[in-house]
């Protein structure tokens, strides 16, 4: 993940947080990632649950927009540690789209397997990033965004579950 404080692009709102600006500005870059992808994944999400069609309609209908519901609740923690560090959120859709990590979810799914699976790429794409993370964090010394990217992936693996049970059988 980029230092991008290093080179001086990170700037920060001034803060009585105890962790150094070195560190923060770390963080703040690496949040700005997870804060897009997160964005993302929301309306990746949501996408399936509007779209899925099949004779288990009504339960991946409503599963998606549990996961949805789980997601959306990450957007604002990390946007929130984010500028707890002193940075400034970049929250938009425009911002998401200029920095996620995730492929363009397919506009054109229609069956529910295909959204489950889709789905589980892309979930299982943001935790593999987000054990990244949470391990660059714990080496920079920033405790709290290293538990807060622990309970994301956390999170994000249970999410993985709930969609692979579907065709694992
Ligand atoms: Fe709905």
């Amino acid at each position: 993940m980029a230092k991008a404080n290093k080179t001086g692009k990170t700037k920060l709102h001034p803060t009585k947080n105890p962790i150094s600006e070195n560190v923060r500005g770390s963080m703040v870059e690496l949040l700005q990632t997870h804060l897009a992808t997160a964005v993302d994944i929301t309306y990746q999400t949501k996408q399936a649950h509007w779209n899925v069609k099949g004779m288990n309609f009504i339960a991946v209908h409503e599963l998606f927009d549990d996961l949805h519901e789980v997601v959306e609740d990450y957007v604002d923690k990390i946007a929130e540690r984010l500028t707890a560090l002193g940075g400034q959120a970049h929250g938009t859709v425009q911002a998401s789209v200029e920095n996620t990590i995730l492929d363009p979810y397919p506009l054109e799914l229609v069956k529910s397997e295909d959204h489950l699976k889709r789905l589980a790429d892309s979930y299982a794409k943001w935790s593999k990033a987000a054990q990244e993370g949470l391990e660059e964090a714990g080496e920079a010394g920033d405790d709290l965004t290293e538990d807060l990217l622990t309970e994301v992936a956390r999170g994000l693996d249970k999410s993985i579950y709930f969609l692979e049970s579907h065709f694992q059988a």
